[in-house]
């Protein structure tokens, strides 16, 4: 890793509902990992999100409680902030788009593409209740599908035969609200030029064709050679950030703007820079060190569904205000986590609540358990049997257990008298490798093989334990058991540093036993390697516990018996 920062960009939830697996391994878990361990490398690494508080999946949600919108995204939002404690997700910054100053930075950009040329207006045929005065989103319009005939499907797509409806298509459209007929009417609205910004785009995309991953990049680049078209970036809505009409000539301002408002992907994105910008205020640090520095890298963190967002439109959209802003340097994505063979959904009940598995479980065993089935290249699936194997097998047959009999070993037999003890070379070599291998897999964003390597590593350690038998040595060979025990124990305190990105707790937990001082990340220091502990510096005072417990049937039980 040759940068200097590093600014992690974590996707931003909608505020509209709890968060689940879902959210967790589409980006909580993986961009934490990713943060932990650049920042115990030693590189001063932001990492920034917030709530996704606009657009109709907030409104919708809200009409259908009967609340305002404001209400519904107040509710929420501690919410969050309680799930990113509890799992112990490490933002610089976790903030929301609707503060002050994110509306002050999507205006100061849709000012900055307007100028640039990149900005029109445009008039388009939109839904329109006369009965409620107002234009309605797609998502409030239902209608007969007018391919297969199917009743109250949404205005855009049937859910029956997934045939694409064009606007205007759908037969006797009504409002899903109030049930009142639709009519389409025109309305005014301004655009992202993106025809003019796709060669930009497309030269950017391809510049970073070995980077990226496969699935990613071929993606992005199938969507561009369809040829980019003009994106509308405002709404007939009232909630969400104004348009600074008046910062525009007369002759460019659209028609009733004061109903309208940016599309929430207009501004979600923008949060990534409005979110840097707030945190380096509040640090006394300039946001153009993260945004304008060459030496500093972005990564982003989101699931398949976010990709063109990120991959095509944002670009688009940094690009055009020509203020030579770092582009996205490597998106993060993954697929789909299904849970139970089927795809999580709210309505049908298939989801896994983050809150309470994590007071079920510890989120420590959540954390390792998604890290271990994360979705990176293909579909994954939450399985409560191999939930539980995964952490008996692994968590606490294979890292705890080796970490536990060491640490009893010690404690109960070579805690009072201590003999010289020498490292063996074979194991420093081994621990180098480990090292090596985890921080070019994570540096890679390949979080299930970099987990994989210290799951191996964690066995070796088993077996080195089993192979050189410390205990039948402690009679007549005390200095072999020591030696055998110190090296037992300089692969303790590597898994302890190894774990510290995926399931921290138990690291602070095990620097506790071992009576060291839980690990700090210090900006210019590496600390994601080897180093040698002498036996004298390890003392055990505390009665041992497992640091993991495992779990029986009864313990899934609730969760996997309908209720
Ligand atoms: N709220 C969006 C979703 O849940 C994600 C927005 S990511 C953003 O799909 F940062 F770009 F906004
Ligand atoms: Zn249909």
């Amino acid at each position: 890793m040759n940068s200097q920062k590093i600014l992690v960009c974590a996707a931003w939830p909608y505020v509209n509902g709890d968060i689940h697996i879902g959210h967790l391994a589409g980006y909580f878990i993986p961009a934490d990992i990713f943060t932990r361990f650049c920042r115990l490398k030693g590189i001063d690494t932001v990492f920034v999100s917030g709530s996704d508080c606009h657009g109709t999946p907030i409104t919708v949600e809200a009409d259908k409680r009967g609340i305002t919108a404001k209400e519904l995204v107040s509710e929420y939002i501690p919410k969050v902030h309680e799930i990113i404690e509890q799992y112990g997700i490490d933002y610089s910054l976790f903030t929301s788009t609707i503060t002050d100053n994110h509306k002050k930075v999507t205006q100061e950009v849709f000012l900055n593409l307007f100028k640039n040329g990149y900005i029109i207006k445009k008039k388009s045929q939109q839904y329109y209740s006369e009965s409620d005065n107002k234009f309605l989103p797609d998502r409030y319009v239902e209608g007969e599908c007018p391919f297969c005939h199917a009743k109250s499907q949404r205005a855009d797509q049937c859910e029956v035969c997934g045939r694409t409806i064009g606007l205007g298509e759908l037969i006797e459209p009504y409002s899903k609200l109030t049930k009142a007929p639709v009519t389409l009417k025109e309305t005014e609205h301004y655009f992202i030029n993106f025809p003019k910004l796709e060669n930009s785009i497309k030269e950017y995309v391809l510049n970073h064709e070995n980077a990226w991953k496969d699935w990613v990049f071929k993606e992005t680049i199938g969507f561009i050679n369809e040829g980019l078209q003009e994106r509308a970036i405002t709404r007939d809505l009232d909630w969400g950030v104004e348009i600074p009409i008046n910062e525009l000539p007369e002759d460019q301002r659209i028609e009733f703007a004061d109903s309208k408002r940016f599309y929430v992907w207009f501004d979600a994105v923008i949060g990534y820079l409005s979110a840097t910008i707030e945190y380096c205020n509040s640090k006394n640090l300039d946001y153009k060190d993260y945004w304008n520095n060459k030496d500093c890298q972005h990564y982003y963190f989101m699931g398949q569904d976010n990709l063109t967002f990120h991959t095509i439109f944002w670009p688009g959209q940094l690009i055009g205000q020509n203020l030579d802003y770092n582009l996205p340097y490597f998106p993060s994505i993954v697929k789909f986590l299904n849970a139970n063979g089927q795809k999580l959904s709210k309505s049908r009940g298939n989801i896994i609540d983050a809150k309470q598995v994590a007071n079920h479980f510890g989120a420590d065993a959540i954390r390792f358990y998604i890290t271990s089935i994360l979705p990176e290249n293909k579909e994954g699936n939450w399985d409560w049997t191999d939930f539980k194997n995964t952490i008996n097998a692994e968590l606490v047959g294979n890292i705890g257990n080796f970490i536990h009999r060491v640490l009893t070993f010690y404690k109960n037999k070579l805690n009072a008298e201590k003999f010289e003890a020498k490292l063996d070379p074979a194991v420093e070599t081994k621990i180098n490798e480990t090292f090596a291998m985890v921080s070019d897999l994570l540096e890679k964003n390949q979080f299930v093989a970099a987990l994989n390597e210290v799951k191996k590593f964690s066995t070796y350690g088993n077996q080195y334990f089993d192979y050189n038998k410390p205990w039948e040595k402690l009679k007549l060979a005390p200095e072999e058991a020591n030696s055998i025990i110190l090296n037992c124990l300089q692969i303790v305190n590597s898994l302890r540093i190894l774990l510290y990105p995926f399931i921290p707790e138990a690291s602070h937990r095990l620097s506790n036993t071992l009576g060291l001082t839980n690990l700090n990340p210090t900006e210019g220091t590496n600390q994601f390697q080897f180093v040698s502990l002498p036996l004298t510096s390890i003392s055990i005072t505390e009665e041992l516990v497992p640091l993991f417990k495992k779990l029986e049937e009864t313990d899934i039980e609730a969760f996997t018996t309908p209720a």
